[in-house]
C-alpha cells in the first residue's frame, strides 16, 4: 500500500469509573474494571502507553505487513481504524486470515456491559468496526449484552435497571446497521433462561471447573471479599467465544444433551478494547483443556478514545460534556465541540498564524481522524494546522460537520429500531452467511484422529497452521496444565 503517513490517533481513558487523586504520581492501570492513565509527579495525566501494554501482555502490534496481507486476502482496503492504528494490536489475526483463505467459517464475537442508558461515540466505535468486519468477511456474529456482569460488579445497580440498559443499548447497537440474518444479540439474563442456552451452560460449567479461585484472582485482582458471581461470570464471558455455545446458529439441535465437537472446532475472533484482554487470555490458556477443545480465540484490540477534554479527560456517562452522546441534538454536538473540545491551537489568532497549532493534541482533529476516511485530506488538515494556515475555528467547523452528520444518521436509524426489531435480533435462530466464496487455499487435510477434525474444521492448529496430532494435543494440554499451576502458584503468592 502506498499511502500517506497515517494520522495518529491520540487516545485517552474512557473508563466511567476511574478516579485518581491528581496529586499522586502513578503508572497506568488497565484491566477490565479499571482504566487509568499514568499521572506524573506534577499531577499531569499522561497519554496511555499502548506499546508498553502490548509488550507487558505479549500481544502483537498490527503492522503494515499484516495489513497488506489483510487486503490481499479479503480484497478490502483496511478500515481507517486499522490504517491509523485505533485498532493497534492483535492475537492470532493471521490464523483467522488463514481460515478465511481456506473458505472455512469462523465466529465473530463482541459484547457490551450495559452500565448506562446513554451510549457515546466511545461505545459505538467498536461496534462500527465489528460491523465492518462482518461486512468484509460475511461471517456470523454474536453480541453479548452482559447485564449480569454489570449487576455483579456495580454495587449500586439493580437488576431491572441493568436489564433496561441492556435493551436500550442493544437497540443503539442495532442502529449501527448489523445485518439481522448474520447477527445474534443476546442479553445474558434473557438468553440464560431461554432454554436455548443448554450448551452454553454446559460449556460454562465445564470451564468453571477448569479455573481455580487463584487463577481468576491472578487474572482479575479478585480477592476474598469479591462476590462469587464475579468469579463465575468470568467463565461466561470466556465460553461465549465457543461456537458450540450457540448450536442454533448452525441450525443444530440445542435441546439435546451432547454438545457438538465440530462446532467447538470453529475458530473465533473478538474485536475489543485492550482492557478486555485478561478475560480472553484466560480462555486462550484453557480452551484446549475442554473435553471438546476449541481453538484459541483470535483478538483484535482497540485503544481508548479521546474525551472532549483531551489529555486527562474521561468520556463518562455522568459528565455530558466529556463526550458526544448518540442522543445529543445537533446544537448540543456543536456547542460541545466549540466549548469543550480541547484545542491544540494558540491563544490568539496572531500567535496561531505565527507559531501554528498542534493537531496531535487537538481533539477536533483527533475526532476527524476517527471519521474522515480520506487520508490525504487529513494529512492536509494537520499540515495546514501546524503551519498556522488552518485555524482552530476551521478545524472545529470540519469536526462539527462530521460529528453532527454521524449522530444524525445514527438517530435516523435508531428511530426505526422498534421492540419487534430487537426481538428478532435476540431470538435464538439459525443465521445465514456466505463467508469466503472464493477460497484460495485448500481445506486442511484430515487428521488421523476424528476428534481433531470434524466438519472441515481443525480443533487446534499449530503455529504452521497444520492440525495437531493426538500426541501434540496431549502435550499441549499438559503444558497448559503446568502453565496453569505456575500461574496459580504466582497468584497465591500475591
Ligand atoms: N465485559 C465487557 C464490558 O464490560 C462486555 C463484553 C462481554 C465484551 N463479552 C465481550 C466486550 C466481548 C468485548 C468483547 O463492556
Amino acid at each position: 500500500m502506498t499511502e500517506p503517513e497515517p494520522p495518529s490517533v491520540a487516545a485517552l481513558s474512557l473508563a466511567d469509573t476511574a478516579t485518581h487523586p491528581a496529586s499522586k504520581a502513578h503508572e497506568q492501570e488497565i484491566n477490565p474494571w479499571d482504566v487509568q492513565a499514568a499521572v506524573d509527579e506534577q499531577g499531569n495525566v499522561l497519554a496511555f502507553d499502548y506499546e508498553a501494554i502490548s509488550q507487558k501482555w505479549n500481544t502483537k502490534l498490527i503492522d503494515d505487513a499484516l495489513l497488506e496481507r489483510f487486503e490481499r486476502v479479503t480484497g478490502h482496503k483496511p478500515h481507517r481504524w486499522l490504517r491509523r492504528r485505533l485498532f493497534f494490536s492483535h492475537r492470532d489475526l493471521e490464523l483467522i486470515l488463514d481460515t478465511y483463505e481456506r473458505g472455512e467459517d469462523f465466529l465473530l464475537y463482541t459484547g457490551r456491559g450495559p452500565s448506562s442508558d446513554s451510549m457515546h461515540i466511545g461505545h459505538t466505535i467498536p461496534f462500527e468496526f465489528t460491523k465492518w468486519l462482518q461486512d468484509v468477511f460475511d461471517m456470523p456474529l454474536v453480541i453479548m449484552m452482559t447485564d449480569d456482569e454489570k449487576f455483579l460488579f456495580k454495587e449500586k445497580l439493580k437488576q431491572p435497571e441493568v436489564y433496561q440498559f441492556a435493551r436500550d443499548n442493544a437497540k443503539d447497537i442495532i442502529s449501527i446497521g448489523f445485518d439481522v440474518k448474520k447477527t445474534f444479540i443476546y442479553i445474558d439474563s434473557e438468553f440464560f433462561t431461554s432454554g436455548y442456552n443448554r450448551h452454553f451452560n454446559l460449556n460454562s460449567t465445564e470451564f468453571e471447573k477448569l479455573i481455580t479461585n487463584n487463577q481468576v484472582r491472578g487474572a482479575f485482582g479478585f480477592h476474598g471479599s469479591t462476590n462469587i458471581g464475579s468469579n463465575a461470570f468470568a467463565a461466561k464471558q470466556c465460553v461465549a467465544a465457543f461456537a458450540s455455545s450457540y448450536p442454533f446458529i448452525w441450525g443444530q439441535d440445542c435441546k439435546t444433551y451432547n454438545r457438538s465437537a465440530n462446532l467447538a472446532a470453529i475458530p473465533c475472533i473478538i474485536p475489543c478494547a485492550i482492557d478486555q484482554d485478561p478475560y480472553f487470555r484466560l480462555v486462550r490458556e484453557n480452551c484446549l483443556r475442554m473435553d471438546q477443545p476449541s481453538p484459541k480465540p483470535a483478538l483484535i484490540h482497540s485503544k481508548f478514545l479521546t474525551a472532549l477534554q483531551g489529555a486527562g479527560g474521561k468520556m463518562s456517562a455522568s459528565n455530558p460534556n466529556s463526550a458526544i452522546f448518540m442522543s445529543d441534538t445537533e446544537k448540543q454536538v456543536k456547542n460541545k465541540i466549540n466549548k469543550h473540545a480541547f484545542s491544540g491551537g494558540q491563544e490568539t489568532l496572531e500567535l496561531h498564524k505565527e507559531l501554528g497549532g498542534n493537531p496531535d493534541i487537538d481533539v477536533a482533529y483527533q475526532y476527524l481522524t476517527y471519521f474522515e476516511d480520506d487520508d490525504e485530506k487529513l494529512t492536509k488538515f494537520a499540515d495546514e494546522y501546524r503551519k498556522g494556515i488552518m485555524m482552530t475555528g476551521d478545524m472545529k467547523k470540519e469536526c462539527i460537520a462530521m460529528m453532527t452528520g454521524y449522530v444524525k444518521r445514527f438517530q435516523e436509524a435508531r428511530a426505526n429500531v422498534t421492540d419487534e426489531v430487537l426481538e428478532e435480533f435476540t431470538r435464538p435462530r439459525r443465521l445465514e452467511w456466505k463467508g469466503n466464496q472464493n477460497p484460495t487455499k485448500p481445506k486442511l487435510e484430515k487428521a488421523d484422529d476424528k476428534k481433531l477434525e470434524v466438519g472441515g474444521h481443525k480443533v487446534a492448529v499449530g503455529e504452521d497452521g497444520k492440525p495437531l496430532t493426538k500426541n501434540q494435543q496431549k502435550k499441549l494440554a499438559k503444558l497448559a496444565e503446568i502453565e496453569r499451576k505456575k500461574k496459580e502458584k504466582e497468584a497465591s503468592k500475591q
